[in-house]
């Protein structure tokens, strides 16, 4: 099965679903709010409180270990003072999906499907740095969305899916190849299809598409390769979903890491275990944050 039948096939799966879940008009409201140079932060704040739902996650999210503030912030607009206006967006983008996906059940273990997906984000945000990429905050996101295809397939192609993960605990082949063999087309296809009908920024949409071949990306290679490294270490370092996956990798092997030390040679020298290491110590940090997260949501102040 080629690309383009892959690709044509995802088109048909997500097309038919009509009840596919939309992100929610403040957030859309945001972006374009966002797109005026002379907005104010009491625009965004008046706006967003009008959602307590993303009031909520922003909050939490501000006080997670991610953004580390020196004390508690307690309120949305010193929130987004302390945050800048210029990564509103993509907070506002990453709530959503995730209020959006969150806490319906389908194949997928949702809590180990989070973690994962907020432990790639913060892998990216370190690898990112180590690397000097300069936007560490779409890094971040980048993580989280990356496997978005995954929540579509678990969600309504459930008992197929279910069979794609029984497949991996028995034999030796990845989650996206089993998907291909089983299904006629892939969670990044799948994810490809949902970034656009839901009008993601091209950086994404890359990502979710090229996240397990960074070489054919086409907007961003390197913030591909930034979260392919950082998918492939969450993996072997715990943060998993779906059972088995048969990972092991070596990094002098892989496509992604040739790409990153194009961009930073340094990289060469990096002590990989002692990386390993630093990631270990971020796993509690990671399960804390997607309980945080998905606790009942409390009341922020204006
Ligand atoms: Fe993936
Ligand atoms: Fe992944």
């Amino acid at each position: 099965m080629d690309k383009n039948q892959m690709m044509e096939r995802a088109e048909i799966l997500v097309g038919a679903v009509d009840d596919l879940p939309t992100i929610p008009v403040v957030a859309t409201k945001v972006l374009q709010l966002l797109d005026d140079p002379d907005v104010q932060v009491e625009e965004i704040a008046d706006l967003m409180l009008s959602d307590q739902v993303m009031t909520a996650r922003v909050m939490k999210l501000i006080n997670s270990p991610v953004y580390k503030p020196t004390q508690e912030i307690t309120s949305l607009k010193r929130a987004l003072v302390y945050l800048g206006l210029r990564h509103v967006r993509e907070l506002a983008l990453t709530t959503s999906v995730i209020d959006v996906f969150g806490g319906t059940s389908g194949a997928l273990e949702l809590n180990a499907f989070w973690e994962h997906s907020f432990g790639v984000g913060m892998v990216s945000k370190i690898i990112a740095q180590k690397i000097g990429y300069e936007d560490l905050e779409k890094a971040y996101i980048s993580g989280i969305i990356h496997d978005l295809g995954e929540v579509f397939l678990s969600n309504f192609l459930q008992e197929p899916f279910m069979e794609v993960l029984e497949y991996i605990k028995a034999h030796p082949v990845k989650l996206i190849d089993a998907e291909a063999q089983l299904l006629g087309t892939t969670h990044c296809e799948i994810g490809l299809s949902m970034a656009r009908k839901w009008n993601f920024p091209d950086a994404y949409c890359d990502v979710i598409e090229h996240h397990h071949n960074p070489g054919s990306a086409t907007v961003d290679p390197i913030l591909c390769a930034i979260v392919n490294i950082s998918d492939l270490f969450c993996s072997v370092r715990g943060l998993n979903y779906g059972g088995r996956e048969w990972i092991s990798f070596n990094l002098s092997e892989e496509e992604a890491w040739t790409i990153l030390k194009n961009k930073a040679p340094g990289l060469a020298q990096m002590d990989i275990e002692r990386f390993c290491y630093e990631l270990d110590d971020a796993v509690p940090d990671v399960s804390a944050l997607v309980s945080a997260i998905f606790n009942s949501p409390e009341k922020a102040k204006p």
